[in-house]
C-alpha cells in the first residue's frame, strides 16, 4: 500500500493534480471538501453542521472530519493506495491519521507540498467561483480560507518535515508540468499503471 497526502493552500491545485494522480498509480481519492460538500448537498445532520464554518471559510472540527475519514478507509479495504486531498488541516488530524493507517499496518509514505503565491491563489478561486457554484468561492471567504490555512494548517508541513516526508513542489507552472514535478517523487515509491 502507498498512501500520499497531497498538501497546499486554498486553489494550489490539489484537487486538480489528484485527478490525474488517482488514474496514473490506481490510487483512491479521499478529499474532505468533496466528502463535506455531499454531506451539505444531501443536508445530512454532519453537512448542516459543517456549512456554518465552510461558508465562512472556518475549518470545520476536527472530531467531525476524522470520524469521516475513517470510515472512508473502511469502505476501502482492498485499495493500493490513497491520495488524501484537503487532509490533514490540523496536527490533531495529521497525528489521528497516523494512528487510524498504523491500524492498518500502513502509513503516510510521502508528502507532497504544491507551493503557489497568494496572488495566484486569489485568482484561480475568484476564476474558479464564476462557475464552480462553490459557497466559498468569493473573495471575502476566499480571504478568510487563506488565513486559516496559514494558522492552523501550514504547521503541519513543519509536522511531516520532522518525519521526513516533506517535499515541496512548484505548484505555478501549467498543470501538466507540476503534475511532472510530482509524479518524479511518487515513482521512487510506486510505478505508473496507466
Ligand atoms: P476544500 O474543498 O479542501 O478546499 P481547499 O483546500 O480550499 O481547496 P480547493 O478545492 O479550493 O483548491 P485545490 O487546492 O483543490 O485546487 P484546485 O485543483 O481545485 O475545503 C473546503 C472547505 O471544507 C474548507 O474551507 C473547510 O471549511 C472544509 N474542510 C475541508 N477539509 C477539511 C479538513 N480536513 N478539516 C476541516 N475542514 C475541512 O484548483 C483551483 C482552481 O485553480 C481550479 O479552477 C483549477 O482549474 C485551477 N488550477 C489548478 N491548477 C492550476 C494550474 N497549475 N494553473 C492554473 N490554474 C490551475
Amino acid at each position: 500500500m502507498f498512501n500520499l497526502v497531497l498538501f497546499g493552500p486554498p486553489g494550489s491545485g490539489k484537487g486538480t493534480q489528484s485527478e490525474q494522480i488517482v488514474k496514473t498509480y490506481q490510487l483512491q481519492h479521499i478529499a474532505t471538501g468533496d466528502l463535506l460538500r455531499d454531506e451539505v448537498s444531501r443536508q445530512t445532520a454532519l453537512g448542516v453542521e459543517a456549512k456554518k464554518y465552510m461558508d465562512q471559510g472556518m475549518l470545520v472540527p476536527d472530531e467531525v472530519v476524522i470520524g469521516m475519514i475513517s470510515s472512508k478507509i473502511d469502505e476501502m479495504p482492498d485499495a493500493r493506495g490513497f491520495v488524501f486531498d484537503g487532509f490533514p488541516r490540523t496536527r490533531t488530524q495529521a497525528e489521528a491519521l497516523d494512528k487510524l493507517l498504523e491500524f492498518k499496518n500502513t502509513q503516510i509514505h510521502l508528502v507532497l507540498s504544491l507551493e503557489v503565491p497568494e496572488e495566484d491563489l486569489i485568482a484561480r478561486l475568484v476564476n474558479r467561483g464564476i462557475t464552480s457554484g462553490r459557497s466559498d468561492d468569493n473573495q471575502e471567504v476566499i480571504t478568510a480560507r487563506i488565513k486559516e490555512y496559514n494558522l492552523k494548517t501550514e504547521p503541519v508541513a513543519r509536522y511531516y518535515n520532522e518525519h521526513g516526508k516533506l517535499e515541496r513542489i512548484a505548484g505555478h507552472h501549467p498543470v501538466p508540468e507540476t503534475f511532472k514535478l510530482l509524479t518524479k517523487h511518487i515513482n521512487k515509491y510506486l510505478l505508473p499503471i496507466a
